[in-house]
């Protein structure tokens, strides 16, 4: 289907977004918005899986989340953005895929197996969890994109949904459902401020709404080059875990003076982090700015709109789907 452009992904609601999530997801979908036909959506039953007990936590994130998105400028106008337990479609696409997948399939899946070590701590050994793929197969085949952008640990489930659909097609002598694309996002190249990868379990973070005065003394503790032990000790900007951040945030052009202050020992730390100080205040204030212009009536307006869209491409998905199987009662 060449006139297919359309893309899908989704992110779940378990709290605010962080520099990382910035970097890493929401910079690729800012660029994807203006070449593809994209819908985004909230996946809050997926949320479930881990958070089924205190579910009240949901609630607020939903609208956090839409707010970081818009915050960062996706933009409403040039994509749908929507939530996903408000087009129930996503529940029966999902009821009627667990029918017909092996369960050997859920049990090889390797986030599966992995978490499984975990399962008692983090109570996971539910029907829900092990279904997981399933539902995010749903979730995606309702729109038939062309391609899903996710990170390396989500290929699996994309390879499932593609198993999933095909298998579909297959018992049914169709071709509903065409094979989404992987479409990898690169990682992340911004660390934590621990230089450990940034991930709000580490305790290692930014959230991209928390207020400049909190990032500062952050900032201020944040590790560096730490084979450098006095300020006449010559740095290495490769080897820092500050420099990434001024990739991404700072002026390009101040760049070549800011690596050679750090190699030849003329700037010291406490300088260089003075200017990313700076960037990350021009960097978060217009964030910041945006977020508190979108009022939970704004989101409201949004997800309304987003909702109708999806619903309006998944009913008629979900009709062939019934019609195909005998279910168009
Ligand atoms: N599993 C994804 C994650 O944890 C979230 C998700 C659910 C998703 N359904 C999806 C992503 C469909 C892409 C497409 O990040």
């Amino acid at each position: 289907m060449s006139d297919n452009n359309r893309i899908l992904s989704g992110m779940r609601p378990t709290g605010p977004l962080h520099l990382g999530h910035y970097f890493g997801v929401i910079a690729n979908w800012l660029k994807l918005q203006e070449e593809y036909n994209c819908f985004f959506f909230v996946a809050d039953w997926h949320a479930l899986t881990s958070e089924y007990a205190d579910p009240t936590k949901i609630k607020g994130f939903v609208p956090g989340l839409v707010k970081d998105w818009v915050a960062s400028g996706l933009d409403p106008e040039k994509c749908t953005i929507f939530q996903q337990s408000m087009v129930k479609e996503h529940a029966e696409l999902h009821l009627l895929f667990s029918m017909t997948t092996p369960l050997g399939w859920l049990e090889r899946c390797p986030t599966y197996k992995e978490q499984k070590t975990q399962l008692a701590e983090k109570k996971l050994n539910t029907y829900g969890f092990l279904g997981y793929p399933v539902l995010q197969a749903a979730d995606i085949l309702l729109y038939k994109p062309c391609a899903v952008p996710v990170g390396k640990d989500q290929l699996p489930h994309l390879e499932l949904t593609r198993e999933i659909g095909r298998r579909f097609n297959h018992l049914n002598k169709t071709e509903l459902f065409p094979e989404p694309a992987d479409m990898l996002t690169e990682e992340c190249k911004l660390p934590g401020l621990d230089g450990r990868k940034m991930s709000k379990s580490y305790g290692n973070s930014i959230q991209l709404s928390e207020p400049i005065e909190e990032i500062m003394p952050k900032l201020r503790s944040m590790k560096t080059d730490e084979s450098r032990l006095r300020k006449s000790d010559p740095g290495d900007p490769a080897v820092c875990n500050l420099y990434p951040y001024h990739k991404l945030m700072t002026d390009p052009a101040k760049l070549p003076e800011i690596q050679e202050g750090c190699k030849n020992a003329t700037w010291g730390c406490v300088d260089c982090k003075k200017v990313l100080m700076e960037s990350m205040e021009a960097f978060l204030t217009p964030f910041h700015e945006r977020r508190n212009a979108c009022t939970d009536e704004r989101v409201a307006e949004i997800l309304d709109a987003g909702n109708k869209k999806a619903r309006e491409f998944a009913i008629k998905t979900m009709d062939e789907v019934r019609g195909v199987l005998n279910f168009d009662f």
